[in-house]
């Protein structure tokens, strides 16, 4: 059979509009998030049902093309984005994002794979409840990509993340199985956790179609503060600090250095009137369902006694909901700041919270001695020791170019240094095609030989996602 005959039998099972040829419209598909590699794709599927999902999977393993799926396409490591060969078919799950239930008794939200965050978000509270799953892709990335990605975002130091939400699935396996266990079980003890195989599975053990998550009450009342750090402020102990007096109403408590906060502010219409203190700024928010607490009261507290310490230069909570969204806005254009910078190499390293400050000196001299010249943008969820070290692209300089250098270079001392104190080259935006080799150099060999397994006891012909997270133990298969 030649390519158009294959897209032809694809047509023949999902109609005219449920697969797009024309090579314009592929662009979109076929690109990764941060513009680094373009692949190709005989076709996009775009199955509405979890039915034509297990038939297009079915025919593609009779085939022997390749299955790459896809959400929003934000993937920062190209794990949604199809390899070179043209033997590989996106499956865009963009048709299939209804909301199929939300059931406010067991806080619980059920719905389509391809169900755009924010909407999953807004169909939660309209019922009263919280989806605690925020990220600055919110708008365009999808559940299955969240639950592909394993996504965290700004609220993991309360909620956890996508893993610890995910109560149900529906899935298809590589040779057109359906799993159907959208239950909303919390408790259900019998066996192997098989949803959470295809948690960070990122696409290579079968195609999610739906997905139950787990709701926590709507806050009704929220503090929110920003801290200017002094240069010393040591990040571990503050943290520590704001736990311990909070409990369980700490919800974000995110970082960013005064580079990361200039370029946010270049890319703002209006930016706000905070900035940051000598060590860089905290964003941090409570949150509560109680409409008794007085978050601002104990918010103010907990400030004045980070400034007794001299940890906190000054402080500002937020005195109207507007004075809130505009630091949060800050906090969220940081991405897009970069972006209109120029690019940045981004490295989205984790490190025990005790090793967060010596991760940052040591970094820092692995950047002076790669070029004294080098700006950095970093910022992160240090609630949960989890840093974006992004090394920015010089004026001037080809992007492309010069993250192939820093990657092939400086970016592996980085990874060096996080590995040396427990930490990870990858702590949310997961492998994908561009850190599978890095899985290999770092990650332990006994974890790498389980997930190999589980590769090919999932997937044995390799037609999932082939060259993204993880070899198979058998040779890979072209696609
Ligand atoms: P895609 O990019 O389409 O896919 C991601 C992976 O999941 C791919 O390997 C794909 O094959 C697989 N996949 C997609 N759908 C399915 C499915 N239905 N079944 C099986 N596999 C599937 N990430 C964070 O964790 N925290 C952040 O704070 C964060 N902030 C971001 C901010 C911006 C501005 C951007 C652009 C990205 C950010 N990301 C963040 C990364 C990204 O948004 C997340 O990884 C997101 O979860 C990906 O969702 P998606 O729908 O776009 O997935
Ligand atoms: C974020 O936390 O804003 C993202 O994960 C990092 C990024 O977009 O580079
Ligand atoms: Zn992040």
């Amino acid at each position: 059979m030649s390519p158009s005959d294959h897209v032809q039998a694809f047509r023949d099972l999902l109609g005219a509009v449920g697969v797009v040829d024309d090579p314009q419209r592929l662009a979109t598909y076929t690109t990764d998030q941060r513009q680094l590699f373009t692949g190709s794709t005989l076709a996009v599927l775009k199955p509405v049902t979890t039915k034509q999902v297990s038939d297009v999977v079915t025919l593609a393993a009779r085939l022997g093309i390749g299955l790459v799926p896809q959400g929003g396409n934000t993937s920062y490591c190209g794990g949604a984005t199809p390899d070179a060969s043209g033997r590989q078919v996106v499956v865009s799950l963009e048709r299939m994002d209804a909301i199929r239930e939300v059931d406010p008794l067991s806080m619980s939200i059920s719905v389509d794979a391809g169900a755009i965050l924010k909407k999953v978000q807004e169909a939660a509270a309209s019922a009263a409840l919280l989806l605690p799953l925020s990220l600055g892709a919110e708008g365009s990335c999808r559940i299955g990509g969240n639950i592909g990605t394993n996504a965290g975002g700004l609220s993991v130091v309360r909620y956890g993340m996508t893993r610890d939400l995910l109560l149900g699935i529906e899935a298809v396996l590589p040779d057109g199985t359906i799993v159907s266990d959208m239950r909303k079980l919390r408790k259900n003890n019998t066996g192997y956790d098989v949803k959470q195989c295809f948690v960070g599975s990122e696409g290579t053990l079968g195609i999610v179609t739906g997905a139950v998550l787990r709701l926590a009450p709507l806050p009704v009342r929220r503090a929110t503060a920003w801290l200017k750090l002094a240069k010393v402020a040591p990040l571990a102990e503050l943290l520590a600090l704001v736990r311990r007096e909070s409990g369980e109403l700490l919800t974000t408590f995110e970082f960013m250095t005064a580079r990361s906060i200039a370029l946010a502010t270049a890319a703002m219409a209006s930016p706000p009137s905070v900035g940051p203190g000598s060590g860089g700024a905290i964003l941090l928010e409570f949150a509560s369902s109680s409409r008794h607490l007085d978050l601002d009261s104990l918010m103010e507290t907990i400030l004045a006694e980070t400034v007794e310490y001299e940890w906190v230069e000054d402080a500002f909570l937020a005195q109207s909901g507007a004075q809130r969204a505009s630091m949060w806005e800050l906090r969220e254009t940081i991405p897009e700041g970069e972006k209109r910078w120029g690019g940045s190499v981004k490295h989205d390293i984790s490190a025990p919270l005790s090793c967060i400050q010596r991760f940052l000196d040591v970094a820092g001299v692995e950047v002076r001695k790669f070029h004294a010249d080098l700006e950095l943008s970093v910022y992160g969820h240090v609630g949960d020791g989890n840093l974006h070290y992004n090394i920015l692209v010089p004026q001037g300089t080809n992007r492309i170019a010069f993250t192939r250098l820093v990657e092939a270079s400086l970016s592996l001392r980085l990874y060096d240094a996080a590995a040396a104190l427990g930490g990870t080259f990858s702590a949310e935006h997961g492998v994908g095609r561009f850190k599978r080799h890095l899985l290999e150099k770092y990650g332990d060999p006994g974890r790498v030989a389980a997930m190999r397994r589980v590769k090919t006891a999932f997937d044995p012909a390799g037609i999932m996602n082939a060259g993204a997270v993880v070899r198979p133990l058998d040779p890979e298969p072209v696609y």
